[in-house]
Protein backbone atom coordinates (compact mmCIF):
# COMPACT_ATOMS: atom_id res chain seq x y z
CA UNK A 1 0.00 0.00 0.00
CA UNK A 2 1.29 3.47 -0.23
CA UNK A 3 1.50 6.79 1.29
CA UNK A 4 1.28 9.96 0.52
CA UNK A 5 2.56 13.06 1.83
CA UNK A 6 1.54 16.80 1.49
CA UNK A 7 2.18 20.01 2.56
CA UNK A 8 -0.79 21.22 5.26
CA UNK A 9 0.27 25.32 5.15
CA UNK A 10 0.88 27.49 2.41
CA UNK A 11 4.36 25.34 0.71
CA UNK A 12 7.57 25.25 2.25
CA UNK A 13 6.79 22.96 5.21
CA UNK A 14 10.42 21.29 4.87
CA UNK A 15 8.42 18.31 2.61
CA UNK A 16 11.86 17.74 0.59
CA UNK A 17 13.74 16.77 3.84
CA UNK A 18 11.30 14.66 4.87
CA UNK A 19 10.81 13.13 1.35
CA UNK A 20 14.83 12.50 1.05
CA UNK A 21 14.41 10.90 4.86
CA UNK A 22 11.48 8.69 3.81
CA UNK A 23 12.27 7.51 0.59
CA UNK A 24 14.80 4.54 1.26
CA UNK A 25 11.25 2.78 2.89
CA UNK A 26 9.89 3.07 -0.64
CA UNK A 27 10.50 1.64 -4.11
CA UNK A 28 8.65 4.40 -6.11
CA UNK A 29 9.42 8.46 -5.25
CA UNK A 30 5.87 10.36 -7.60
CA UNK A 31 4.92 13.89 -8.05
CA UNK A 32 1.54 14.88 -9.28
CA UNK A 33 0.84 18.16 -9.40
CA UNK A 34 2.55 21.56 -9.38
CA UNK A 35 5.52 22.17 -11.88
CA UNK A 36 8.75 24.04 -11.45
CA UNK A 37 7.23 26.71 -9.05
CA UNK A 38 7.97 24.45 -6.32
CA UNK A 39 11.90 24.07 -4.76
CA UNK A 40 13.52 21.73 -2.64
CA UNK A 41 16.69 22.10 -1.23
CA UNK A 42 18.70 18.86 -0.54
CA UNK A 43 22.11 18.57 0.68
CA UNK A 44 23.97 15.28 -1.21
CA UNK A 45 27.40 14.84 0.03
CA UNK A 46 27.76 18.04 1.67
CA UNK A 47 26.25 20.29 -1.33
CA UNK A 48 22.88 22.12 -1.40
CA UNK A 49 21.36 20.98 -5.07
CA UNK A 50 18.38 22.89 -6.35
CA UNK A 51 15.55 20.82 -7.42
CA UNK A 52 12.35 21.59 -9.08
CA UNK A 53 10.77 19.34 -11.01
CA UNK A 54 12.72 15.55 -10.19
CA UNK A 55 11.35 13.88 -7.33
CA UNK A 56 13.84 14.14 -4.21
CA UNK A 57 14.12 10.69 -4.29
CA UNK A 58 16.36 10.60 -7.41
CA UNK A 59 19.59 10.55 -4.67
CA UNK A 60 18.65 7.24 -3.97
CA UNK A 61 20.35 4.65 -5.81
CA UNK A 62 17.91 2.47 -7.33
CA UNK A 63 14.63 4.17 -6.26
CA UNK A 64 12.11 5.03 -9.11
CA UNK A 65 10.88 8.49 -9.65
CA UNK A 66 8.04 9.21 -11.66
CA UNK A 67 6.45 12.75 -12.71
CA UNK A 68 3.13 12.16 -12.83
CA UNK A 69 0.63 13.51 -15.21
CA UNK A 70 -0.88 15.96 -12.98
CA UNK A 71 2.58 17.75 -13.20
CA UNK A 72 2.96 20.80 -15.65
CA UNK A 73 6.45 20.95 -17.24
CA UNK A 74 8.77 23.12 -18.13
CA UNK A 75 11.05 21.66 -19.99
CA UNK A 76 14.29 24.00 -20.18
CA UNK A 77 14.04 23.33 -16.27
CA UNK A 78 13.99 19.93 -16.51
CA UNK A 79 16.79 19.89 -18.87
CA UNK A 80 18.97 21.91 -16.09
CA UNK A 81 18.04 19.52 -13.62
CA UNK A 82 18.87 16.50 -15.68
CA UNK A 83 22.31 17.46 -16.81
CA UNK A 84 22.92 18.84 -13.35
CA UNK A 85 22.25 15.47 -11.69
CA UNK A 86 24.35 13.79 -14.76
CA UNK A 87 27.31 15.95 -13.82
CA UNK A 88 26.82 15.26 -9.83
CA UNK A 89 27.45 11.18 -11.15
CA UNK A 90 24.20 10.18 -10.15
CA UNK A 91 22.77 7.89 -12.80
CA UNK A 92 18.92 7.92 -13.56
CA UNK A 93 18.78 5.53 -16.46
CA UNK A 94 15.82 3.25 -16.30
CA UNK A 95 14.32 4.87 -13.31
CA UNK A 96 13.16 8.18 -14.18
CA UNK A 97 10.00 8.37 -16.10
CA UNK A 98 7.80 11.72 -16.83
CA UNK A 99 4.33 11.06 -17.62
CA UNK A 100 2.91 11.33 -20.92
CA UNK A 101 0.01 13.17 -19.95
CA UNK A 102 1.52 16.00 -18.30
CA UNK A 103 1.62 19.40 -20.49
CA UNK A 104 4.04 21.60 -21.49
CA UNK A 105 4.76 25.06 -20.35
CA UNK A 106 5.29 27.39 -23.31
CA UNK A 107 7.13 30.65 -23.83
CA UNK A 108 3.63 32.48 -24.05
CA UNK A 109 2.55 31.08 -20.80
CA UNK A 110 5.28 33.02 -18.62
CA UNK A 111 4.41 36.17 -20.77
CA UNK A 112 0.64 35.89 -19.95
CA UNK A 113 1.71 35.06 -16.13
CA UNK A 114 3.04 38.22 -16.69
CA UNK A 115 -0.01 40.30 -15.98
CA UNK A 116 -1.29 37.95 -12.82
CA UNK A 117 2.24 38.12 -11.22
CA UNK A 118 1.85 41.06 -9.65
CA UNK A 119 -1.77 40.44 -8.25
CA UNK A 120 -1.36 37.35 -7.05
CA UNK A 121 2.04 37.43 -6.55
CA UNK A 122 3.00 34.31 -8.39
CA UNK A 123 6.35 32.89 -9.07
CA UNK A 124 6.96 33.55 -12.57
CA UNK A 125 7.25 29.85 -13.71
CA UNK A 126 4.19 29.94 -16.32
CA UNK A 127 2.27 27.96 -14.08
CA UNK A 128 -1.30 29.22 -14.28
CA UNK A 129 -1.61 29.65 -17.98
CA UNK A 130 -0.31 26.19 -18.33
CA UNK A 131 -3.06 25.11 -15.66
CA UNK A 132 -5.28 27.19 -17.89
CA UNK A 133 -4.86 25.62 -21.39
CA UNK A 134 -4.84 22.53 -19.99
CA UNK A 135 -8.33 23.65 -18.51
CA UNK A 136 -9.79 25.31 -21.93
CA UNK A 137 -7.96 22.36 -24.19
CA UNK A 138 -5.40 24.34 -25.79
CA UNK A 139 -2.73 22.88 -24.04
CA UNK A 140 -0.18 19.92 -25.64
CA UNK A 141 1.47 17.16 -23.87
CA UNK A 142 4.84 15.48 -23.12
CA UNK A 143 3.24 12.91 -25.37
CA UNK A 144 2.84 14.76 -28.58
CA UNK A 145 6.92 15.98 -28.92
CA UNK A 146 6.22 12.60 -31.00
CA UNK A 147 4.63 13.79 -33.49
CA UNK A 148 6.16 17.45 -34.77
CA UNK A 149 2.66 17.09 -37.38
CA UNK A 150 0.37 16.76 -34.41
CA UNK A 151 2.33 19.91 -32.14
CA UNK A 152 2.44 22.31 -35.46
CA UNK A 153 -1.02 21.44 -35.71
CA UNK A 154 -2.06 22.41 -32.42
CA UNK A 155 -0.28 26.10 -33.57
CA UNK A 156 2.90 25.89 -31.40
CA UNK A 157 5.23 28.45 -31.69
CA UNK A 158 8.03 27.56 -34.24
CA UNK A 159 11.23 28.11 -32.11
CA UNK A 160 9.59 26.42 -29.40
CA UNK A 161 9.46 23.32 -31.84
CA UNK A 162 12.87 22.85 -32.10
CA UNK A 163 13.31 23.08 -28.30
CA UNK A 164 10.86 20.17 -28.13
CA UNK A 165 12.62 18.00 -31.06
CA UNK A 166 16.08 18.67 -28.94
CA UNK A 167 14.20 17.56 -25.53
CA UNK A 168 13.06 14.66 -27.45
CA UNK A 169 16.95 13.35 -28.85
CA UNK A 170 18.07 14.11 -25.55
CA UNK A 171 15.73 13.07 -22.98
CA UNK A 172 13.07 11.43 -25.17
CA UNK A 173 13.40 7.85 -23.79
CA UNK A 174 12.15 9.13 -19.98
CA UNK A 175 9.09 9.80 -21.40
CA UNK A 176 5.64 7.05 -21.26
CA UNK A 177 2.66 5.83 -19.99
CA UNK A 178 3.19 6.27 -16.05
CA UNK A 179 -0.48 5.04 -15.31
CA UNK A 180 0.19 1.91 -16.76
CA UNK A 181 3.66 1.92 -15.02
CA UNK A 182 1.99 2.83 -11.18
CA UNK A 183 -0.78 0.18 -12.14
CA UNK A 184 2.01 -2.53 -12.63
CA UNK A 185 4.04 -1.33 -10.08
CA UNK A 186 0.79 -1.65 -7.27
CA UNK A 187 0.77 -4.79 -8.99
CA UNK A 188 3.98 -5.79 -8.28
CA UNK A 189 3.51 -4.34 -4.47
CA UNK A 190 6.43 -1.96 -5.11
CA UNK A 191 5.37 0.60 -2.23
CA UNK A 192 4.87 4.49 -3.69
CA UNK A 193 5.68 7.83 -2.42
CA UNK A 194 3.40 10.37 -3.57
CA UNK A 195 5.56 13.94 -3.64
CA UNK A 196 3.15 17.09 -2.79
CA UNK A 197 4.28 20.11 -3.84
CA UNK A 198 2.44 23.39 -2.48
CA UNK A 199 0.36 23.31 0.30
CA UNK A 200 -3.44 22.23 0.90
CA UNK A 201 -3.73 26.10 1.79
CA UNK A 202 -2.56 26.99 -1.72
CA UNK A 203 -5.17 24.48 -3.57
CA UNK A 204 -6.82 25.94 -6.29
CA UNK A 205 -10.05 24.36 -4.72
CA UNK A 206 -10.03 24.22 -1.22
CA UNK A 207 -7.09 27.27 -0.59
CA UNK A 208 -7.30 30.67 -0.16
CA UNK A 209 -8.69 31.93 -3.65
CA UNK A 210 -7.58 33.63 -5.78
CA UNK A 211 -4.52 33.38 -3.44
CA UNK A 212 -3.12 30.04 -4.33
CA UNK A 213 -1.75 28.12 -7.20
CA UNK A 214 -3.54 26.17 -10.23
CA UNK A 215 -2.72 22.75 -9.56
CA UNK A 216 -4.36 20.09 -6.19
CA UNK A 217 -1.72 20.01 -4.26
CA UNK A 218 -4.23 18.12 -1.74
CA UNK A 219 -5.27 14.39 -1.48
CA UNK A 220 -7.72 14.92 -4.54
CA UNK A 221 -4.56 15.96 -6.53
CA UNK A 222 -2.96 12.63 -6.52
CA UNK A 223 -5.89 10.65 -8.24
CA UNK A 224 -6.25 13.32 -11.17
CA UNK A 225 -2.21 13.51 -11.44
CA UNK A 226 -1.85 10.28 -11.62
CA UNK A 227 -4.21 8.34 -12.29
CA UNK A 228 -4.05 5.32 -8.66
CA UNK A 229 -6.85 4.11 -7.15
CA UNK A 230 -8.00 6.02 -4.29
CA UNK A 231 -8.16 2.45 -2.32
CA UNK A 232 -4.30 1.87 -2.64
CA UNK A 233 -3.39 5.01 -0.51
CA UNK A 234 -2.98 3.79 3.33
CA UNK A 235 -1.46 6.22 4.72
CA UNK A 236 -1.64 10.34 4.06
CA UNK A 237 1.39 12.34 5.74
CA UNK A 238 0.46 16.20 6.37
CA UNK A 239 3.18 18.28 7.06
CA UNK A 240 2.99 21.71 9.13
CA UNK A 241 5.78 23.62 10.10
CA UNK A 242 5.85 24.44 14.11
CA UNK A 243 5.10 28.52 12.58
CA UNK A 244 3.57 29.33 9.68
CA UNK A 245 4.83 31.22 6.09
CA UNK A 246 3.77 32.63 2.76
CA UNK A 247 5.11 33.98 0.03
CA UNK A 248 3.46 35.50 -2.89
CA UNK A 249 -0.06 37.74 -1.72
CA UNK A 250 -2.98 36.75 0.42
CA UNK A 251 -4.05 36.65 3.76
CA UNK A 252 -1.98 35.19 6.54
CA UNK A 253 -4.00 35.66 9.59
CA UNK A 254 -1.53 34.91 12.31
CA UNK A 255 0.84 37.07 10.68
CA UNK A 256 3.79 38.08 13.29
CA UNK A 257 5.21 41.15 14.20
CA UNK A 258 7.81 42.47 12.37
CA UNK A 259 10.48 42.10 15.44
CA UNK A 260 9.23 38.20 15.51
CA UNK A 261 8.61 37.67 11.82
CA UNK A 262 12.64 39.19 11.21
CA UNK A 263 13.88 36.76 13.29
CA UNK A 264 12.23 33.93 12.66
CA UNK A 265 12.83 34.50 9.39
CA UNK A 266 16.83 34.73 10.30
CA UNK A 267 16.89 31.08 12.03
CA UNK A 268 14.72 29.65 9.67
CA UNK A 269 15.78 30.89 6.89
CA UNK A 270 12.50 31.72 5.79
CA UNK A 271 12.84 33.02 1.58
CA UNK A 272 11.58 31.14 -1.03
CA UNK A 273 13.63 28.26 -2.14
CA UNK A 274 12.47 29.43 -6.19
CA UNK A 275 11.92 33.13 -6.07
CA UNK A 276 14.47 34.20 -3.04
CA UNK A 277 11.65 36.30 -1.97
CA UNK A 278 11.61 36.58 1.59
CA UNK A 279 8.53 34.85 3.20
CA UNK A 280 5.98 36.29 5.56
CA UNK A 281 5.63 34.29 9.38
CA UNK A 282 3.22 33.95 11.13
CA UNK A 283 2.19 31.88 14.07
CA UNK A 284 0.61 28.51 14.12
CA UNK A 285 -2.85 28.83 12.94
CA UNK A 286 -4.62 25.52 13.90
CA UNK A 287 -8.27 26.98 12.21
CA UNK A 288 -6.08 26.71 9.11
CA UNK A 289 -4.32 23.65 10.00
CA UNK A 290 -7.57 21.41 11.23
CA UNK A 291 -9.20 22.43 8.07
CA UNK A 292 -6.09 21.34 5.95
CA UNK A 293 -6.14 17.97 8.20
CA UNK A 294 -9.73 17.03 6.89
CA UNK A 295 -9.14 18.20 3.54
CA UNK A 296 -6.28 16.17 3.20
CA UNK A 297 -7.57 13.29 5.18
CA UNK A 298 -4.00 13.33 6.98
CA UNK A 299 -3.74 10.09 9.13
CA UNK A 300 -0.96 11.71 11.07
CA UNK A 301 1.32 14.95 11.30
CA UNK A 302 4.97 15.62 10.76
CA UNK A 303 5.68 18.80 12.77
CA UNK A 304 8.87 20.72 10.91
CA UNK A 305 11.33 23.35 12.19
CA UNK A 306 10.45 22.86 15.79
CA UNK A 307 14.06 24.22 16.53
CA UNK A 308 13.78 27.57 14.89
CA UNK A 309 11.55 28.73 17.98
CA UNK A 310 14.14 27.75 20.39
CA UNK A 311 14.70 30.46 22.85
CA UNK A 312 11.32 32.35 22.83
CA UNK A 313 9.73 32.75 25.86
CA UNK A 314 6.17 32.72 25.18
CA UNK A 315 4.78 31.33 21.97
CA UNK A 316 1.76 32.07 20.16
CA UNK A 317 -1.34 29.42 18.29
CA UNK A 318 -4.09 31.22 16.65
CA UNK A 319 -7.32 28.69 17.74
CA UNK A 320 -10.08 30.69 16.51
CA UNK A 321 -11.09 33.47 14.64
CA UNK A 322 -12.81 36.96 15.60
CA UNK A 323 -14.55 38.30 12.27
CA UNK A 324 -16.71 41.19 12.86
CA UNK A 325 -17.68 40.54 15.99
CA UNK A 326 -18.24 36.93 15.78
CA UNK A 327 -16.00 34.07 17.43
CA UNK A 328 -15.27 31.20 14.89
CA UNK A 329 -13.25 28.49 14.57
CA UNK A 330 -14.43 27.40 10.83
CA UNK A 331 -11.95 28.69 8.30
CA UNK A 332 -14.14 30.92 5.90
CA UNK A 333 -14.44 30.03 2.12
CA UNK A 334 -14.39 33.87 1.30
CA UNK A 335 -11.13 35.42 0.79
CA UNK A 336 -12.57 39.03 2.01
CA UNK A 337 -13.99 37.15 5.16
CA UNK A 338 -10.51 35.65 5.67
CA UNK A 339 -8.60 39.29 5.04
CA UNK A 340 -11.12 40.56 8.32
CA UNK A 341 -10.09 37.57 10.78
CA UNK A 342 -8.40 38.52 13.74
CA UNK A 343 -6.89 35.58 15.10
CA UNK A 344 -7.45 34.80 19.31
CA UNK A 345 -4.17 33.15 20.74
CA UNK A 346 -3.58 30.53 23.43
CA UNK A 347 -0.56 31.31 24.93
CA UNK A 348 2.50 29.19 25.64
CA UNK A 349 5.39 28.98 27.39
CA UNK A 350 8.55 28.56 25.29
CA UNK A 351 11.62 26.14 25.46
CA UNK A 352 15.38 26.66 25.41
CA UNK A 353 16.61 23.88 23.11
CA UNK A 354 14.96 21.00 20.73
CA UNK A 355 18.23 20.35 18.80
CA UNK A 356 20.37 17.54 18.69
CA UNK A 357 17.31 15.31 20.68
CA UNK A 358 17.05 12.13 19.59
CA UNK A 359 13.88 10.87 21.20
CA UNK A 360 10.49 12.30 22.13
CA UNK A 361 10.93 12.00 25.76
CA UNK A 362 14.12 14.14 25.88
CA UNK A 363 12.20 17.00 24.16
CA UNK A 364 11.54 19.90 27.26
CA UNK A 365 8.31 19.50 28.35
CA UNK A 366 7.20 22.66 27.23
CA UNK A 367 7.78 21.39 23.73
CA UNK A 368 5.28 18.47 24.38
CA UNK A 369 2.68 20.50 25.63
CA UNK A 370 2.64 22.42 22.70
CA UNK A 371 2.71 19.22 20.68
CA UNK A 372 0.26 17.76 22.51
CA UNK A 373 -2.20 20.90 21.77
CA UNK A 374 -1.91 20.68 18.41
CA UNK A 375 -2.75 16.62 18.23
CA UNK A 376 -5.77 17.28 20.86
CA UNK A 377 -6.70 20.40 18.58
CA UNK A 378 -6.55 18.74 14.83
CA UNK A 379 -7.30 15.25 16.13
CA UNK A 380 -4.46 13.05 14.55
CA UNK A 381 -1.39 12.38 15.70
CA UNK A 382 2.21 13.85 15.29
CA UNK A 383 4.37 11.44 14.10
CA UNK A 384 7.83 12.84 13.17
CA UNK A 385 9.23 16.02 14.41
CA UNK A 386 11.86 17.87 12.55
CA UNK A 387 14.37 19.26 14.79
CA UNK A 388 17.33 20.45 12.45
CA UNK A 389 18.33 20.35 8.86
CA UNK A 390 20.20 17.69 8.29
CA UNK A 391 18.35 14.63 7.11
CA UNK A 392 19.15 12.98 10.51
CA UNK A 393 17.52 15.48 12.57
CA UNK A 394 14.33 13.75 13.15
CA UNK A 395 12.25 12.28 15.77
CA UNK A 396 10.35 9.64 15.14
CA UNK A 397 7.32 9.46 17.72
P1 LIG B 1 2.18 29.99 -8.83
O1 LIG B 1 2.12 28.60 -8.32
O2 LIG B 1 3.53 30.36 -9.38
O3 LIG B 1 1.07 30.28 -9.79
O4 LIG B 1 1.95 30.99 -7.58
C1 LIG B 1 0.72 31.05 -6.87
C2 LIG B 1 0.95 31.25 -5.39
O5 LIG B 1 1.51 30.06 -4.85
C3 LIG B 1 1.93 32.37 -5.04
O6 LIG B 1 1.53 32.93 -3.82
C4 LIG B 1 3.24 31.63 -4.84
O7 LIG B 1 4.13 32.33 -4.01
C5 LIG B 1 2.74 30.35 -4.19
N1 LIG B 1 3.64 29.21 -4.39
C6 LIG B 1 3.82 28.50 -5.53
N2 LIG B 1 4.71 27.52 -5.33
C7 LIG B 1 5.09 27.60 -4.04
C8 LIG B 1 5.98 26.80 -3.23
O8 LIG B 1 6.58 25.81 -3.65
N3 LIG B 1 6.08 27.20 -1.94
C9 LIG B 1 5.41 28.26 -1.43
N4 LIG B 1 4.56 29.01 -2.15
C10 LIG B 1 4.42 28.68 -3.44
Amino acid sequence: MHTALMGLQWGDEGKGKLIDYLATNFDVVCRYQGGANAGHTVLYKGENIYLHLVPSGIFHPNKICIIGNGTVIDIKKLQEELVQLKEKGIDFDNRFFISKRCHIIQPEHFTREERMQKDIGTTGRGIGPAYADKISRSGVRMGDIFSIKYIKKRGVNTDFIKSLKTFKENFGQFITDTVDMLHSLTRKEKKILFEGAQGVMLDIDFGTYPYVTSSNPSTGGILTGTGISPFSISKIIGVAKTYTTRVGNGPLPTQMDNNTQEMIRDVGGEYGATTGRPRRCGWLDLVALKYAVQISGATEIALTKIDVLDGLSQIKIGTEYEIDGHITNKFPAEVWNLERAKPIYTIFSGWDNTREIKEYKGLPEEAKEYIHYIEEYVGVKVSMISIGKKRGDLIIV
